[in-house]
């Protein structure tokens, strides 16, 4: 059995293990109105920071499966903790398709940073894992920049509450940055694709502390254009032409609430399915087996 060439005309599939891939989704609709995206979060199985690898890397492999009987033609795994542990994995699965993934910004951060003081905030998995570890090495190395690292853990799942800006969530990101400013950090990687959606309260926070200069690293845009250099190469990506460029939902979890996390993060109104993606082996009853 041959399988079909992808087309341009076929859609994106973005996934997360909730609604942090919109801040990816966001500069992916800007940078490429043309194309036909689906998007799926995983909030059913959230959060994936505090979960085993194996645990992570089968689940991703299940996500793709999915999105892969919708005919996508370019997968963007809008999550670090998912790229970190699965990238490897998905690519020996799709060797031909481009598949782009989120790591933290520590390149951008140690060129942006004035005192070689740099704070990494993500998840525990992200955090723990070899191919970030090995990324930081690099970097340090290269550039002698030093990482401050900071697990967030419970902040994607406040996210997932749509808690952005309660005092909950405030209280929370001053645990979580005081011990980088305390530290010298001028610059701050936001390391996890939730991390953009409180990005306001995070910047009321470092006010508050008398940082307000602190720069924040996002790679929201750079993982857009890396989508568009892909696409471009392999002549799949989509022009402008009948039907409109549309935008598809799907989750592991309520369509309700990701339809409110669309209308109130980009103000959109998609159509948004329920998938039931079975549980991995691995990891039944909330636990690993
Ligand atoms: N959005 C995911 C990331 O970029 C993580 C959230 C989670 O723990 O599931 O790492």
């Amino acid at each position: 059995m041959t399988t079909p060439l992808p087309s341009p005309g076929a859609p994106v599939g973005i996934f997360d293990s909730g609604v942090g891939g919109l801040s990816v989704l966001r500069h992916i609709q800007a940078q490429l109105p043309h194309e036909h995206l689906l998007y799926f979060a995983d909030s059913g199985f959230a959060p994936y920071g505090d979960k085993p690898e194996d645990v992570v890397v089968e689940r991703v492999l299940s996500l793709a499966s999915y999105l892969s009987t919708h005919g996508v033609k370019a997968l963007v795994v809008a999550c670090n903790t998912a790229t970190v542990a699965a990238v490897r994995e998905l690519r020996e699965r799709y060797p031909s398709m481009p598949i782009v993934g989120v790591e933290p910004g520590l390149k951008p951060a140690a060129a942006a940073t004035r005192n070689g003081k740099v704070g990494v905030l993500a998840t525990e998995r992200t955090l723990a894992g070899a191919k970030f570890l090995a990324l930081r090495d690099q970097i340090h190395e290269a550039t002698g920049a030093d990482f401050l690292l900071q697990p967030c853990v419970g902040l994607a799942d406040q996210i997932e509450f749509g808690e952005l800006d309660s005092d909950a969530t405030a209280a929370m990101l001053a645990r979580f940055l005081q011990p980088l400013l305390d530290q010298g950090a001028d610059t701050l990687v936001l390391g996890c694709t939730h991390y953009p959606l409180v990005r306001a309260s995070i910047e009321r926070v470092l006010e508050k502390a008398g940082k307000a200069d602190v720069t924040l690293i996002d790679t929201g845009d750079a993982v857009a254009r890396q989508l568009a250099r892909l696409l471009d190469a392999g002549s799949l990506l989509r022009h402008q032409g009948p039907p409109p460029a549309s935008l598809t939902g799907f989750t592991s979890a309520s369509a309700a609430a990701l339809k409110a996390a669309f209308a109130s993060l980009l103000g959109v109104d998609p159509p948004v399915h329920e998938v039931a993606i079975p549980v991995p082996p691995s990891w039944q009853n909330g636990t690993r087996n």
